[in-house]
């Protein structure tokens, strides 16, 4: 049935299911158009709630039969299920359904992707798999009983423990059998169930108390070699989690699959992780640097979730970030731990400003808990993951280290094996710190990115810094209340000695001041170190302050931001005056990227510059409409005055940084690789592209071929190595993803509407592959100075898709949608042309629930 008028769910509505469930039993007799489910499940009264009806969710399923304790009952269809009359005391509910996963193409629910059965049940997609209560609150133990033809599908695997497989010759075909089940109570969105023609890379881990656990990864025939990778990764996720927070796996197998057809990256489903291949197949030759480490990451944080996500779950979808903010810190920790923590520290920020700041300043702003959705999927968003993942770290920078070790322990024992809510997790630091969290809780319940203004005096040999705080209006949010900042601050002198190490200020007030004494000279600050806080710093400081900083500062992070303003701040000048780069960034940058004592990784970091998009943002935050052209030209001008003030240390840089022998995803070497190819990207400016096309030619990793032609393509010099690049990689569908891609970066701002849907009637353009999908839609919209050309045509060609993959696939539709979030700081001319096709989307009839609520609230 389809909801008349989409409903809006509040936090303020919550209230327990009623029932409590002891175990359920679920028999799968798969077949790809009508697989049929049969479901047993016990249910007894919640006696402490016994006033609601009976309801159970089910969406899409067509219904064979149902029964209490034996009687055939009758069905009450209300919104989103079904009601049944019981009685008020223990019985069992068997009921059986069909469903056609080969129809399924939102991927949500059983479905298929390349002749394999898998699932996506998070957040609310188990539904569309049987009638259940399908919220996060209602935990039940599950035993799976699979049966298939065993020609098609071999391998059948559900959560938990295997405990049987076998032929059934009692019936003719005989299928094959396969029973799991699964120990630990959990809620319906963390089943899995997974069947096809897969092979393993198996291996085993020990635990800290001794469990053996097998552990696989299961990918279609002829991806084995991918999978080397992703085992090291989980075994080292594995460790850490004991090592770090004690935290021992808890079942004799874990298995992770890898599946072509995914909305998302990853789902931590119980002992069954199901993974999108692009985040877990790995190989030399087809994956770059950056693939091995998001990879290495994501495997960590779907591992992690088996405690903060499974062991303790959420009580209702409100409480996302509850186990999102937390997993995405920890697998923060777990890569700086495995490689460089100022370097992960930077490449989060980096995300943060280039994601969730747009969010947070724009008409898709909420709170780290939203309080009210209508689709549940829109807001798996940068707010909720790396937002919640900021309000954590500030947390643990407040209590301090021990006393964040001392909160997870008591969590873990306190709420293992429950549904929780942001309330608990608070409950626990008050508990184990003594500390009133109250105004700290803010960052979970305020929406927008915070300004924090300050300003320096210094009088008598007191330094002292006062602060200012304020938070604009957001969607719902008008009045903003001060919020606990902690602001990491330490003292530089005239030689660049630090004479006051970190230190943390605490801002609660919206005016705060603080003083450091006994400075006979003048010290220079160095504020917000690590960017101790997810805000805005505004501060009154001029070139040759941040060029000291650049020079000097003890702390990697703000080194590496004190470039980054000097960068921005000369970017602004040459799009607002049209002034020239900036000297102090450039001389700056030189003597630091000659300074071989800084890590690679860092120093190519140090080579980057903000993005358009950025340049754009902080305009409008500015009060100025940025002219996207303006922008792109001036980018496009400090690269070229770059590669002219280094070209003397260029062809240094980029030779000694050359990385010998066979090739290794570690931290090192691709930190050196990081710098040659950003060194190969500005000497490209200079030679059209030879040393790129040699590059090209020798590149025996995806990492080097890929800048290579990268650089190429940048040079209007790539013509031939793309042609060959797609006859290398035609049948490998995670390659020929960046050769769409790449196509689309690089063209030109008022030919990117054009190339794109050149792309689009490409035979490869599989659209319905949401990897393949995102690989271009996702380029065209992040293409700054294409998609907000002044023509309009990138944003009727975005429609257009959004419009044909809406039916088709709503999550993935609704979730491009965030292109248009930005709409509103353009100038009329465009925000007429973004508005009719906003209003285009809006009006296409039976519009998904999904794409409908996140186009109204872009429209404001
Ligand atoms: N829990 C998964 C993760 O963070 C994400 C799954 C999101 N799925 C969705 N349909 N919204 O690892
Ligand atoms: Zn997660």
């Amino acid at each position: 049935m389809k909801d008349a008028a989409p409903q809006t769910i509040y936090l303020k509505d919550y209230k327990p299911f009623g029932w409590i469930i002891d175990d359920v039993h679920l028999t799968f007799r798969l077949h790809p158009t009508a697989t049929r489910v049969i479901s047993r499940i016990r249910f007894r009264p919640d006696y402490d709630v016994h006033d609601r009806p009976f309801m159970l969710h089910g969406e899409g399923l067509k219904h064979i039969s149902a029964k209490v304790d034996g009687h055939e009952v009758e069905l009450h269809h209300v919104n989103g299920g079904i009601e049944v009359d019981v009685p008020h005391a223990p019985f069992n509910w068997e009921a059986e359904v069909e469903i056609n996963p080969e129809a399924n193409t939102a991927l949500e629910g059983l479905y298929m992707s390349n002749g394999m059965y898998c699932t996506q049940c998070e957040a609310e997609g188990f539904r569309k798999i049987t009638w259940y209560p399908d919220r996060p609150d209602v935990m039940a133990q599950f035993t799976v009983r699979i049966e298939s033809d065993a020609e098609h599908t071999p391998v059948m695997l559900s959560n938990g423990n295997g405990l049987y497989y076998a032929q059934d010759n009692t019936q003719s075909p005989a299928p094959n059998i396969s029973i799991y089940q699964d120990p630990w109570p959990k809620p319906a969105y963390l089943f899995a169930l997974v069947a096809g023609d897969l092979v393993a890379h198996e291996d085993k881990f020990t635990t800290m108390f001794g469990r053996e656990v097998d552990l696989s990864i299961w990918v279609r025939p002829g991806d084995e070699h991918k999978c080397a990778f992703g085992m090291e990764a989980l075994k080292k996720s594995m460790k850490w989690d004991e090592d770090v927070y004690g935290r021992e796996y808890d079942l004799d197998e874990f298995n992770i699959v890898a599946v072509d057809d995914f909305n998302m990256g990853a789902m931590e489903n119980k002992g069954l992780n199901i993974f999108n291949s692009s985040c877990v197949l790995a190989s030399p030759e087809t994956s770059t640097d950056g693939n091995f480490e998001r990879i290495e990451a994501i495997i960590a944080h779907e591992y992690f979730h088996n405690w903060t996500g499974n062991r303790i779950t959420c009580r209702d979808w409100f409480q996302l970030c509850l186990k999102e903010g937390l997993t995405v810190f920890r697998d923060a920790q777990f890569t700086a731990d495995m490689r460089s923590e100022p370097v992960k520290r930077i490449d989060d920020v980096l995300a943060l400003r280039a994601r969730q700041f747009p969010e947070d300043q724009g008409p898709l702003s909420h709170p780290v808990r939203p309080e009210s959705f209508q689709e549940i999927n829109n807001f798996y968003t940068a707010t909720v993951y790396e937002k919640g993942a900021e309000v954590i770290g500030m947390l643990k920078t407040l209590v301090g280290d021990d006393a964040y070790k001392k909160a997870l322990d008591l969590y873990f024992e306190r709420h293992d094996g429950q549904a929780c809510t942001i309330e608990d997790w608070i409950q626990v630091f008050e508990d184990s710190t003594d500390r009133d969290l109250g105004q700290f809780k803010l960052w979970y319940t305020q929406s927008g990115t915070p300004n924090v203004t300050v300003r320096e005096e210094y009088t008598d040999d007191t330094f002292s810094l006062h602060f200012k705080q304020s938070s604009e209006p957001t969607p719902g949010q008008n009045k903003k209340l001060p919020q606990v900042i902690p602001v990491a601050v330490g003292l530089l002198n005239d030689n660049g000695e630090e004479v006051v190490p970190t230190k943390i200020l605490e801002l609660t007030e919206p005016e705060q001041s603080f003083s450091f004494e006994g400075h006979a000279t003048r010290p220079v600050p160095s504020i917000l170190r690590g960017f101790s806080a997810p805000v805005v710093l505004h501060q009154d400081i001029d070139n040759s302050r941040r060029a000291f900083l650049l020079a000097n500062d003890t702390d990697p992070f703000n080194r590496w931001e004190a470039g980054r303003m000097l960068a921005r701040d000369s970017l602004l000048s040459s799009i607002r005056e049209g002034n020239a780069p900036n000297s102090d960034y450039l001389v700056g940058l030189r003597t630091l990227l000659g300074d071989t004592s800084l890590d690679p990784a860092y120093r190519a970091l140090m080579m980057g510059q903000p993005s358009q998009s950025e340049l754009a943002g902080v305009l409008h935050q500015a009060g100025v409409t940025p002219d996207p052209a303006a922008i792109h030209a001036a980018s496009e001008a400090l690269r070229s005055a770059k590669a002219e003030a280094f070209a003397d240390i260029l062809p240094e840089i980029y030779a000694a940084n050359q990385v010998s022998g066979a090739y290794s995803p570690d931290a090192e070497p691709a930190g050196k690789r990081a710098l040659a190819n950003a060194a190969l990207g500005l000497i490209t400016k200079l030679d059209g592209g030879a040393t790129a096309a040699t590059q090209y030619a020798k590149a025996n990793n995806m990492t080097l071929q890929l800048s290579a032609l990268s650089a190429l393509l940048d040079a209007e010099a790539g013509d031939e190595a793309l042609q060959a690049f797609y006859d290398q990689w035609r049948d490998d569908r995670l390659v020929i993803d960046k050769w769409f891609s790449l196509q689309v970066m690089h063209a030109k701002p008022e030919a990117l509407a054009k190339t794109t849907s050149r792309l689009t009637n490409h035979l490869d353009f599989d659209w319905k592959n949401p990897n393949r999908f995102r690989s271009v839609m996702g380029m065209l919209a992040a293409h700054h100075a294409g998609f907000h050309h002044e023509s309009g045509a990138s944003y009727a060609l975005l429609a257009d898709w959004l419009i044909k993959l809406d039916p088709v696939n709503p999550q993935t539709t609704a979730r491009m949608c965030s292109a248009f979030q930005t709409w509103k700081r353009y100038d009329e001319d465009r925000q007429k042309l973004a508005g009719a096709q906003l209003k285009r989307i809006a009006e296409q009839p039976n519009l998904s629930r999904d794409t409908s609520e996140m186009i109204s609230r872009i429209r404001g």
